[in-house]
């Protein structure tokens, strides 16, 4: 029934057809275009399990966490959901900068693991940069990858000389993914650190893609998305992917609309509704780097 109610971005996923998947950063890992976002799913456990069940039956493989949402308890959830299937999916979780010190993105990602129930993780992110000199927690994530805690490394929040830095204290190829606030209503990236990121092989996972869900209702948005029959929000989400090296991750703990955002990108906009959206989101001046 959900099924049908979804439509044909559905239908297409279920064939094996055209689930995007794309390299991120130079891991060997294969990423889901779409990917699911977790926080505040700890507001219902039973919801959110669901969702990610669902979410994975329709083809995303990597699911985005964090120590800092709910405390922990959304890394539970998420353990408790992949469970049975874990070696499909890639895992991502964050630390907090006032956890980053050598010593405290260890501790931290032992406690990720544990509440994860993981012996792994795919990729461990900085989840924002404060005062705690970058080179120990890269020096961190470097210890981690060793000792086979965790498969890869990357940053998030970060602004091109941010980026510079991690890049000059970890060598070429080490940062797989920058993960930052990037929708239609958030562009800024787009004017040095998505070309930035691409010109050197780093992945830019798009968080708070549906603008933490106000593109869904856009009117632009949903006149596209008639003309296709699909949602707004698969609009929204689809221009995203068609940088082929941007991921997105949506969150959303409702069945029906999970599994729109993951199939979104079999959607293709004609340059005709591209010209649109550019005009009525422009890409504006960037003035530092928006954050959630
Ligand atoms: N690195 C960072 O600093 C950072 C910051 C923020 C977020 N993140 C990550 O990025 C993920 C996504 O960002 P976000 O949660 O802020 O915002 P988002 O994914 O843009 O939007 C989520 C909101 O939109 C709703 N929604 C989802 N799909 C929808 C659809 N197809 N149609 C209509 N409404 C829909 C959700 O409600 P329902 O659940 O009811 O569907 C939820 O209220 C987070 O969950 C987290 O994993 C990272």
């Amino acid at each position: 029934m959900l099924r049908e109610k979804v439509g044909k971005c559905y239908k297409v996923a279920l064939g094996g057809t055209v689930m995007i998947k794309r390299e991120l950063g130079h891991t060997g890992m294969k990423f889901s275009a779409i990917g699911l976002g977790t926080w505040k799913m700890e507001a219902d456990e039973h919801a959110a399990i669901a969702a990610i069940h669902l979410g994975i039956e329709a083809g995303a493989n990597h699911i985005d966490t964090a120590e800092m949402y709910g405390g922990g308890e959304v890394e539970r959830i998420v353990g408790k959901a992949v469970k049975g299937q874990r070696s499909q999916i890639h895992v991502t979780s964050k630390v907090l900068p006032s956890n980053a010190t050598y010593a405290g993105t260890i501790t931290a990602c032992e406690r990720s693991l544990k509440n994860l129930g993981m012996d792994h993780l795919d990729l461990y992110l900085l989840h924002w940069r404060e005062e705690i000199p970058l080179g120990e927690t890269i020096k961190a994530f470097e210890k981690l990858k060793l000792a086979g805690k965790i498969r890869a490394y990357g940053v998030s929040n970060f602004d091109v000389a941010d980026l510079e830095e991690a890049v000059r204290l970890a060598g070429p190829g080490k940062i797989a993914c920058n993960q930052v606030l990037y929708n239609l209503k958030e562009r800024a990236i787009e004017a040095d650190v998505l070309p930035w990121c691409h010109d050197r092989g780093i992945s830019v996972v798009a968080y708070s893609p549906l603008g933490t869900g106000e593109l869904a209702n856009d009117p632009v948005l949903k006149e596209i998305a008639f003309n296709h029959n699909v949602t707004a929000a698969q609009v929204a989400l689809s221009f995203l992917a068609r940088h082929k090296r941007v991921f997105a991750i949506p969150k959303s703990s409702d069945s029906k609309r999970v599994i729109e955002n993951v199939t979104a990108p079999v959607l293709e906009l004609t340059p005709h509704d591209v010209a649109r959206i550019d005009k009525a989101f422009p890409v504006g001046k960037k003035a530092g780097l928006p954050m959630a």
